[in-house]
């Protein structure tokens, strides 16, 4: 009996030190993945080209706030965190930050105070950023970005994720090998997929979530990398199935797309209208075209073919029935008849640019519609870019 109590206690101490252990002990964290010379400059305009690549304005700027300083609530099934002040003012911000913490934010998801970062902020996909990149993005937050003082406010998560420590074993589980592998001997498409799994950061909305809440897959050597994921209550859709834009679009209409949120097929909607407007119209020419080429060159069925098939020229089922404009359609046909065919018309077809198409359309075809009831119920405004700068906005039926 006694020498069970000694063994049950030492136990019990072991248990408790190792959760303190766990705790407290400080966290490794990720070094450079490439050296650079000692005397290594940014080159001229690629500090605000990483940060528009990786697109940190959309989430650390809040609706009316200052740009970059942070208080954008990001909602999750846990609670609401806010994202941090990323300006370099000293006691809100992050200045006086050095590099390597600035690197331990962006790789393993550590904050200046030492603390676990929640993963609403992207280190998952930000592990892959290049040194040449991180040095950078720190460079356009010291030296480009105003200092603004504005204290954010504390997440409101609900126990056990309001414990910080939490997140640490979330890590072991979650997070890939930091650095970038390149996986197809092809410059071109090695550079897609550097921008689409690293800064980038597709897949934190396109991919699925697994049993631990980590994206599941990290690269396109998992097949369930970019086949779809929820976020906010919408859908950010399959980019690898057959039916998706794409391996259904041309490789131009898809480059024109991801630029200027619209093409004679779609219009951007929710959560991706500030991935468009805040990063990939900025993106160059060969940086679209490496994007669009490795995107195209994984769909689930192989490499999408140059020319997409092309529409039957009878009319369907359903552009049928709504010409007829029968009296006794159903409720969902008369509506749609009298609130959206005057723009999106009986053929679900719209017009190039302007009203987009609705036939295949992948947020009418969604799963749960979430998407769908969201543009009926509140309407839907497209960006302004460089290249499109005009708004259009779908009227909010009365
Ligand atoms: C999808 C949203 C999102 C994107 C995109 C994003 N962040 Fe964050 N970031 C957050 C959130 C949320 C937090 C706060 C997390 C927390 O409190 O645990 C944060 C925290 C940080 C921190 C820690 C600040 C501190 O006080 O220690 C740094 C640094 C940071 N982000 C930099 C960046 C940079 C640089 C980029 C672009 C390369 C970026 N973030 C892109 C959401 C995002
Ligand atoms: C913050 C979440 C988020 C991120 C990050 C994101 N997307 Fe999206 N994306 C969405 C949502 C939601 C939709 C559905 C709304 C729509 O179609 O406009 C969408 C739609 C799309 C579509 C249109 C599909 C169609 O059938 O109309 C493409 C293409 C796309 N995203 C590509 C990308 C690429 C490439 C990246 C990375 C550079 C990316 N997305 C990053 C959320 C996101
Ligand atoms: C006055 C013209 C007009 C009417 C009427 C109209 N829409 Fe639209 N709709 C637009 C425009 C313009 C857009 C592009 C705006 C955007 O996507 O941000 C749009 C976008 C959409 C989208 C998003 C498509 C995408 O690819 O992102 C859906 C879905 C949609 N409308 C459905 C409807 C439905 C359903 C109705 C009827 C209840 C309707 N619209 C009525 C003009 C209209």
């Amino acid at each position: 009996m006694y020498t069970f109590l000694r063994i049950l206690t030492a136990l019990v101490i072991v248990a408790v030190v190792a959760l303190l252990a766990f705790i407290f002990w400080p966290v490794q964290t990720t070094g450079p993945q490439t050296e650079l010379p000692a005397d290594y400059q940014v080159p001229e305009g690629a500090a605000e080209y990483a940060m528009q690549l990786s697109d940190c304005a959309a989430c650390h700027t809040a609706e009316g706030g200052e740009r970059f300083a942070g208080g954008r609530a990001i909602e999750s099934p846990m609670g609401v965190i806010y994202s941090s002040n990323i300006t370099p003012d000293p006691e809100t911000g992050i200045g006086g930050v050095t590099l390597d913490q600035f690197r331990a934010a962006l790789y393993d998801g550590i904050g200046k105070q030492g603390e676990h970062l929640y993963p609403a902020m992207p280190y998952a996909n930000y592990r892959k950023l290049t040194e040449a990149d991180v040095r950078a993005l720190y460079a356009y937050f010291m030296d480009e970005v105003p200092p603004v003082q504005n204290e954010v406010r504390a997440p409101e998560m609900d126990f056990p994720f309001d414990q910080r420590w939490g997140i640490r074993a979330w890590k072991w589980v979650a997070l890939s090998k930091a650095g970038f592998t390149p996986e197809f001997d092809n410059e071109q498409l090695d550079r897609g997929a550097y921008l689409v799994e690293g800064p980038g950061h597709c897949g934190a909305c396109h991919s699925p979530r697994n049993t631990f809440f980590a994206q599941d897959g990290y690269t396109a050597a998992n097949d369930r990398f970019l086949t779809g994921g929820e976020i906010g209550g919408w859908y950010a859709p399959d980019l690898r199935d057959p039916g998706s834009a794409p391996q259904k679009w041309t490789a131009e209409q898809l480059a024109h797309w991801l630029r200027t949120g619209r093409n004679n097929h779609a219009g951007v909607s929710g959560e991706m209208q500030l991935v468009v407007g805040e990063s990939l119209q900025f993106l160059t020419d060969e940086d679209v075209a490496a994007m669009v080429a490795y995107l195209r060159h994984i769909g689930t069925d192989g490499p999408a073919p140059e020319t997409p098939p092309t529409r039957p020229e009878t009319p369907g089922e359903t552009e049928a029935l709504l010409a007829s404009a029968d009296p006794d359609m159903d409720l969902g046909a008369r509506l749609y008849l009298d609130n959206c065919n005057a723009c999106h018309f009986v053929d679900g077809l719209g017009a190039d640019e302007v009203f987009p198409e609705l036939d295949g359309n992948s947020l009418v075809n969604a799963p749960g519609g979430t998407g769908l009831i969201h543009v009926i119920l509140d309407g839907t405004e497209l960006p302004s870019t460089e290249i499109r700068p005009m708004r259009l906005r779908s009227m909010r039926p009365v």
